[in-house]
């Protein structure tokens, strides 16, 4: 029992929902919160279920400020005052520019974006302070240029710009601030699209060291140690969880390990 609460936006499907879930089985309280409210009270029920732990659910849209604070403060009322807080809502699709109007490449900046920024800000008013750690989840596209991804590039490189800026800001009120980038992770809407079979699956792991996908879980363990006591001197970073993708291709028959 280590006794935290954590809050999550986007915890509420997908690899947030696997970070809410690890946290609240080793006895932490969690929000998880997005914009539909149904869909939040069904994953709070689902962390309840599998791991006997406290959740509750929330609906604010990370693009609305005042919706977040009201949130957060309601929150930790009946939870606590935070000590995680996890910058995780996203939205994504598949576009060549040519197909996304300014609209479109708007929401995404203002889904990933400002809507990190945002819960982080509100989180500032009601965290524990010293010791408080921020996490965001950014994606490879921050770093990688990715053709049909130019707003999530965008967006995801400026959100590992909030983070390193804010940690240098925080840092002397005892707030930590760390990004977590998952490599492509199964079970999410996105991995299904891009490798819907299992054969799809196998000849895309085949290029990544470790030679597998990634699950919820293995960002879950990510997002424990970084908030831990083992993560204590840790702010600034972008921690790659990813089995070595952003290594490159790792396959090819010069890799080949001898047979000994
Ligand atoms: P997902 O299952 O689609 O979950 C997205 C979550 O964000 C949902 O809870 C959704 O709930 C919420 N959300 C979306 N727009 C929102 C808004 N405007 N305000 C509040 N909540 C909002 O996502 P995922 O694939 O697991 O990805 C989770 C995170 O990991 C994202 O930051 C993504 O960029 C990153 N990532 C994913 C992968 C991958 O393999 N999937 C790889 C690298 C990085 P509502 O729809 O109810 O709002
Ligand atoms: N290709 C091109 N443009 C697209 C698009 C696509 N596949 N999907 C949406 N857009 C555009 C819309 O056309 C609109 O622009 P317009 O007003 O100029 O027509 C703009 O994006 C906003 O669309 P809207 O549906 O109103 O946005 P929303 O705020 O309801 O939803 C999305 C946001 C588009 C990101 C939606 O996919 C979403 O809610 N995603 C959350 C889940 C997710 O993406 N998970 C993966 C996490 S990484």
């Amino acid at each position: 029992m280590t006794g935290k609460t954590v809050f999550i936006s986007g915890g509420t499907s997908g690899i947030n929902l696997g970070i809410a879930k690890g946290f609240a089985a080793q006895g932490d309280k969690v929000l998880v919160f997005g914009r539909d409210a149904v869909k939040a009270e069904a994953a709070a029920q689902e962390i309840r279920d599998e791991t006997g732990g406290v959740a509750m659910a929330g609906s604010a849209d990370v693009r609305d400020m005042e919706a977040i604070r009201t949130l957060f403060a309601q929150a930790s009322e009946t939870l606590g005052a935070p000590t995680v807080v996890i910058a995780g809502a996203a939205g994504n699709f598949m576009s060549p520019a040519v197909g996304i109007s300014a609209n479109g490449f708007k929401t995404v900046i203002d889904i990933d974006l400002l809507g990190t920024y945002n819960v982080f800000r509100a989180a500032y008013d009601f965290i524990v302070k010293p010791g408080a750690s921020l996490i965001a989840i950014t994606a490879p596209q921050a770093v990688q240029p990715l053709p049909q991804q130019v707003h999530v590039c965008a967006a995801k490189a400026g959100v590992n710009m909030v983070v390193k800026v804010l940690a240098m800001e925080w840092g002397q009120a005892g707030i930590r601030v760390n990004a977590i980038s998952p490599g492509p992770i199964l079970g999410t809407e996105g991995v299904e699209r891009m490798a819907p079979t299992e054969e799809d699956k196998l000849k895309w792991s085949a290029h990544t060291a470790l030679r597998r996908f990634g699950t919820a879980s293995d960002i879950a363990q990510a997002a424990i140690f970084l908030s831990s006591a083992q993560g204590t001197y840790i702010t600034g970073t972008i921690l790659d969880c990813d089995g070595g993708m952003k290594l490159g291709d790792a396959s090819g028959d010069y890799l080949t390990l001898p047979k000994r």
